[in-house]
């Protein structure tokens, strides 16, 4: 059997110990798939005391991540810290201009420096992989880079952060209000350290701007997502979506227009009966398109320890293996900086707002409505709530400007009470 392939592991909690796991308990079938054993040589964490379930008594320690990372015993750096800066960032760097291989789940940190990385790897002869950065246990970026290479890829979709779909998800099973699942949710652990990374939409961001960048051959633009998150969905919005056919999900899309890269990540109704419909708590779907493949429906666990861990095991056993893909699927230097672009398709949308209870409240929301070019296709006036009337149209086609035309003059007819909720609805 040839050398043996040597990690050093910085970052021991969820997906670390995870990691370290499958490498205790497989490292026969390991060596058997790919030829050669895969050994980890260090690890590194922040406290030292901390029970992780793994025995590291045959691992050396290092306290500073960019010390394990430039080890002569390592071949690969596997960074599972997180983070979009600080040591994450400084060890990778420093791993890479010691000439080693990457191995990382961070979507944070590719999201906001892939580019650079990816150029200073392949200035080095190294590879950074990410699997376990978008969707979890989905071999995702494998689909895209590898299986679907000679398609032109047409459309990238889906539902990429478990937290938002298990909350969306409960409120509408339980019928419980958003405040109470989010609390739920923080119980239960799901939570990203920062709430906001999760509810704010930027998380699954983060995710699809990977995906972008691989499927049109771009420079990973998050700046370029247009972002909105899930903490306006009340339970209302829920039952009257439910009640129309649909169900409300934090949806990414990116497509590449004549107009630049479209990306967004915002939630939206989707037929209830429609498989992304149909998608149950904390688990990811991934949609792709391509020109000769067709549609391609990737579902499975988004996150937590094992399926995290297998993502990442994908990637090392790759390397072990000798397969070396560039980070995003083409030379760096190769990636077009593709300007971001405003979905502009047309599309029915769900407006709902309060209205102040007086007559001729309606007429001028309508007025507003039809001076900026939007057609009502379906209009509900339901449970009136004292002082105000929660009203709810669903719109014909109409673009995104035109649906914030309509907003800003909602604000100054003085009979809208807080801000309304509009979300696209999409056909899929
Ligand atoms: P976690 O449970 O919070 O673990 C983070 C680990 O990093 C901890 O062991 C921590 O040490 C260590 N660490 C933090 N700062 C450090 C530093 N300065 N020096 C050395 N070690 C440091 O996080 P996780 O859930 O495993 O996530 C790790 C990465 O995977 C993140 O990029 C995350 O976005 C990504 N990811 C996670 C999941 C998931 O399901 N959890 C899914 C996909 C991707 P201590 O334990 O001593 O505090
Ligand atoms: N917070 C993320 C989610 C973890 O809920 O999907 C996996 O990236």
């Amino acid at each position: 059997m040839s050398t043996p392939l040597r990690l050093g592991i910085a970052g021991l909690g969820t997906v670390g110990a995870g990691v370290v796991k499958i490498i205790q308990q497989r490292a026969n079938l390991l060596a058997q798939r790919t030829g050669r054993p895969v050994v980890i040589s260090a690890v590194s964490a922040r406290s030292r005391d901390k029970d992780r379930g793994v025995d590291l008594s045959g691992f050396a320690w290092e306290d500073d991540p960019v010390a394990l990372a430039t080890r002569d015993d390592v071949d690969v750096f596997v960074e599972l810290m997180g983070g979009s800066d600080g040591p994450a960032k400084a060890a990778t760097e420093a791993a890479l201009a010691a000439g080693k291989d990457v191995v990382t789940a961070n979507k944070a940190m590719l999201a906001h420096h892939g580019q650079a990385i990816a150029e200073q790897a392949e200035a080095a002869g190294c590879v950074v992989r990410f699997e376990a950065a978008v969707a979890g246990g989905i071999p995702v970026v494998k689909a895209l880079t590898e299986g679907l290479a000679g398609n032109q890829i047409t459309r990238v979709m889906g539902v990429m952060n478990g937290t938002c779909n298990y909350i969306l998800t409960r409120m509408e099973n339980a019928g419980l209000p958003y405040d109470e699942v989010f609390e739920e949710a923080r119980a239960l652990g799901y939570l990203e350290a920062d709430p906001n990374l999760d509810v704010g939409g930027i998380d699954a961001g983060h995710k699809l701007s990977l995906l972008s960048a691989i499927a049109f051959g771009a420079q990973v633009d998050f700046d370029g997502v247009e972002l909105e998150g899930i903490g306006q969905i009340t339970i209302e919005d829920i039952r009257q979506a439910a009640d129309m056919g649909f169900r409300i999900k934090l949806l990414g899309v990116a497509q590449l227009t004549g107009r630049g890269l479209e990306q967004r990540m915002t939630p939206c109704l989707v037929p209830a009966l429609s498989p992304l419909g149909q998608l149950e708590g904390g688990t990811n779907m991934v949609v792709l398109e391509g020109d000769s493949v067709g549609q391609i429906v990737l579902r499975g666990a988004g996150a937590g320890e094992g399926p995290t861990a297998s993502a990442v095991m994908s990637d090392v056993l790759d390397i072990a293996r000798g397969i070396r893909v560039t980070t995003f699927g083409q030379p760096a230097a190769t990636l077009d900086r593709i300007k971001p672009a405003r979905a502009t398709a047309a599309a029915p949308y769900y407006l709902r707002m309060a209205l102040v209870d007086k007559p001729g409240a309606m007429a001028k929301v309508a007025k507003v409505l039809g001076d900026s070019g939007i057609s009502i296709d379906r209009m509900r006036q339901y449970g009136h709530d004292e002082p105000t009337a929660p009203v709810l149209f669903v719109t014909h086609k109409t673009t995104r400007d035109a649906l914030d035309h309509a907003i800003t003059g909602l604000a100054e007819t003085g009979v809208v009470v807080g801000d309304p909720v509009a979300l696209r609805i999409e056909a899929l």
